[in-house]
């Protein structure tokens, strides 16, 4: 089926629970920051996953990523099952998926140029030629407008400003070709002026190499701009997903509700629009609720219900899905 085709990557209730040692040893239960994750990322599609700090965002990513072995559960990509990974599979899926982190000078070797940072990826993965790498280093800082290339190649990232040290980060991602970029936070850390522009970039080189993008992000504002489908994460589990229009402008989950009406206005005058999530804070993740784990902090939560039984995905509109007893079908 084309459908089947068009799969890109799969997680089929995904978990990664994190061991808790008391004294170092003492076994003390464990911080579930990823339990029971599903969802399709087709080709060329852009993913937003967004929900507050501490919700498993980042975990999921690196999970994603495979710097974290799952605790449980699968990921599949290109239909090929990751825990059946060779080590030559495992190669080939690091060249097929590119991460760009929070933090771009934390991610760059501080004592290797550009053009070291660019080759070092192309040798690493067999590009020996030496014409088709500084070819291909090139391209990649022109992709990532960082231009005229000449006077880049020699400079040290702590030579660069903010914004271009994301664009070098940008151009490693993207230099092996791959078909799913992770972007965890891409622009949180840098200055508000260059972040529409790094937004863009990525939103660009998404379009011409038909990539797939799983955008993590806890500023909603932008996630219109550049997703398709948007998934909101509550306390290691995804409550809500759908496309990012239907999402924004009719959500359904109480949760995605509250955290809609947080979004700062950017109007200065509108500021007092801000609100945050009402009901207190977010769960321990060692300790969720019972139920749905937002029911503590929820103003329609049904008595007898929500405590109790954790919600189902239910599906009140093609292609929508929302993990909320509100929703179930009588
Ligand atoms: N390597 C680890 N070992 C133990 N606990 C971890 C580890 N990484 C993350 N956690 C815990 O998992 C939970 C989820 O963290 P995570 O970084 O995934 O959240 P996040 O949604 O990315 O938050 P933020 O928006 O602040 O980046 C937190 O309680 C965190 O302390
Ligand atoms: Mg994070």
């Amino acid at each position: 089926m084309a459908e089947h085709n068009n799969r890109l990557m799969a997680a089929r209730d995904l978990q990664m629970w994190f061991p808790v040692r008391r004294w170092g040893f003492i076994p003390a239960g464990a911080v579930r920051a990823v339990d029971g994750v599903s969802f399709e990322l087709r080709r060329g599609e852009a993913v937003a996953v967004v929900g507050e700090s501490g919700c498993g965002k980042s975990t999921l990513a690196r999970t994603l990523l495979a710097i974290h072995t799952p605790t449980g559960g699968r990921i599949t990509f290109e239909g090929r099952d990751m825990e059946q990974f060779t080590s030559r599979e495992m190669r080939w899926y690091r060249r097929r998926v590119g991460y760009v982190q929070q933090d771009p000078y934390g991610a760059l070797p501080p004592f290797m140029n550009v053009h070291r940072i660019l080759r070092e990826p192309l040798i690493v993965n067999g590009v020996r030629d030496r014409q088709e790498q500084e070819e291909r280093i090139r391209d990649g800082l022109r992709e990532v407008r960082l231009v005229p290339v000449e006077d880049f190649l020699d400079k040290f990232p702590h030579m660069l400003s903010g914004g271009q040290q994301q664009r070098l980060v940008i151009a490693r991602a993207i230099i092996l070709n791959p078909g799913l970029l992770i972007a965890d936070e891409p622009v949180s850390m840098l200055d508000a002026s260059v972040r529409v522009e790094i937004l863009k970039l990525l939103r660009r080189i998404q379009d011409a190499h038909n990539l797939g993008v799983c955008y993590i992000t806890h500023d909603l504002s932008t996630v219109r701009y550049f997703s398709h489908r948007i998934m909101v994460m509550y306390a290691g589990k995804l409550v809500e997903k759908a496309p990012v229009g239907g999402l924004l402008d009719d959500p359904c989950h109480p949760y995605t509700r509250a955290l809609l009406r947080a979004i700062p206005d950017p109007e200065p005058e509108n500021a007092r629009t801000y609100r945050p999530v009402p009901g207190g804070e977010p769960p321990s993740l060692m300790n969720p609720p019972s139920g749905c784990r937002f029911h503590p902090r929820c103003e329609y939560a049904i008595a007898g219900l929500c405590e109790v039984e954790e919600p189902p995905h239910f599906v009140p509109r093609a292609d929508h899905e929302v993990a909320c007893w509100l929703f179930r079908e009588e």
